[in-house]
């Protein structure tokens, strides 16, 4: 005898059509896959009834979408940048790293890290080819929480020019100016020769910016030096510290300045033997980072090179 397969119904109403899509993700095999798209549906779904979005509205929104990818390429991560403008990479940042245990505070990475920068020796200075502004001597340690010195640990550094522009957007820097990795001594002591960071705007040339103009936000960045500090057997710390005014600071276009890691920014007027090779005024910061113990990993670099 014929089986008579039961079909589900077809959709007829706004109601049916969240549950037609869950059913037809319910042979997904892994249940973390499973519960996020149940969740992303179901948010999705529930923000559509909510808005009630015209058709011209969905359109503009899906090419606002699709611009964020024609404006991604090797050297610019526009998808990184929305998701960053958005509040959305400081969620995910804090879910994972809170700093409960003692270890320095997290930012965001951004859309500006290359990887790859070239190895330094401790003291060299990471302006490559000729960069505005004062010197900046930045040093420090870097220990575990419990106050012990880790010998060995990569400072991988990136920073803006005070121009305002990365090296990777800025034809007029060489390649992987204001960027270099090095590496902790016996005592976990580091320390390098920088200029000081200056505040800069996010590239506004995409829908980031239409976004932008569109909400009155201004695209600043406040001032500040990038730092992935890692060692086997220590869970990777990606942060920035900050150099900038409480407004700045607040007004951060990609919510990622934190309190605990403004730096102590000192100008100084006099030469210091201390800095034989310092022109006054020149700049100096001291941070000390700690690292929990745990999984070293390596953040994927959303840019590879450089404009050509
Ligand atoms: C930055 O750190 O440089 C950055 C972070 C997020 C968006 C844009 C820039
Ligand atoms: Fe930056």
């Amino acid at each position: 005898m014929n089986q008579m397969k039961i079909l589900p119904k077809l959709i007829s109403r706004e109601s049916d059509v969240t549950p037609a899509v869950l059913a037809a993700m319910g042979n997904t095999a892994s249940p973390r896959l499973t519960q996020m798209m149940t969740s992303l549906v179901t948010h999705l779904h529930q923000f559509i009834l909510e808005t009630r979005p015209t058709e011209e509205e969905y359109e503009f929104g899906l090419q606002w979408i699709a611009e964020l990818g024609k404006h991604t390429n090797e050297s610019h991560n526009e998808v990184v940048l929305a998701a960053d403008a958005l509040g959305a990479s400081t969620l995910i940042d804090l879910i994972n790293n809170n700093g409960m245990q003692g270890e320095t505070m997290s930012a965001l990475l951004g859309p500006f890290y290359r990887g790859q920068a070239p190895h330094c020796q401790l003291g060299d200075c990471i302006a490559r080819s000729a960069t505005p502004g004062p010197k900046l001597f930045f040093s420090g340690r870097v220990t575990d929480v419990e106050g012990n010195p880790i010998q060995g640990v990569t400072l991988d550094v990136w920073q803006a020019s005070p121009v305002g522009l990365y090296e990777n957007q800025d034809a007029g820097q060489d390649d992987f100016n204001l960027r270099g990795r090095f590496t902790t001594d016996e005592d976990g002591r580091y320390h390098f020769v920088s200029v000081k960071p200056a505040g800069y705007p996010v590239p506004t040339n995409g829908p980031v910016g239409v976004l932008l103009r569109a909400q009155e936000r201004a695209p600043m960045r406040p001032a500040h030096v990038h730092f992935i500090v890692s060692a086997p057997g220590y869970k990777t710390l990606v942060t920035q510290i900050f150099s900038d005014s409480p407004e700045a600071l607040a007004a951060d276009v990609v919510f990622g300045a934190k309190t605990q890691i403004v730096g102590h920014f000192v100008e100084r007027n006099e030469p210091d033997p201390d800095y034989p090779d310092a022109t006054t005024p020149f700049y100096t910061c001291e941070y000390d980072f700690k690292l929990v113990a745990g999984i070293s990993t390596q953040p994927v670099p959303p840019i590879s090179g450089k404009v050509a």
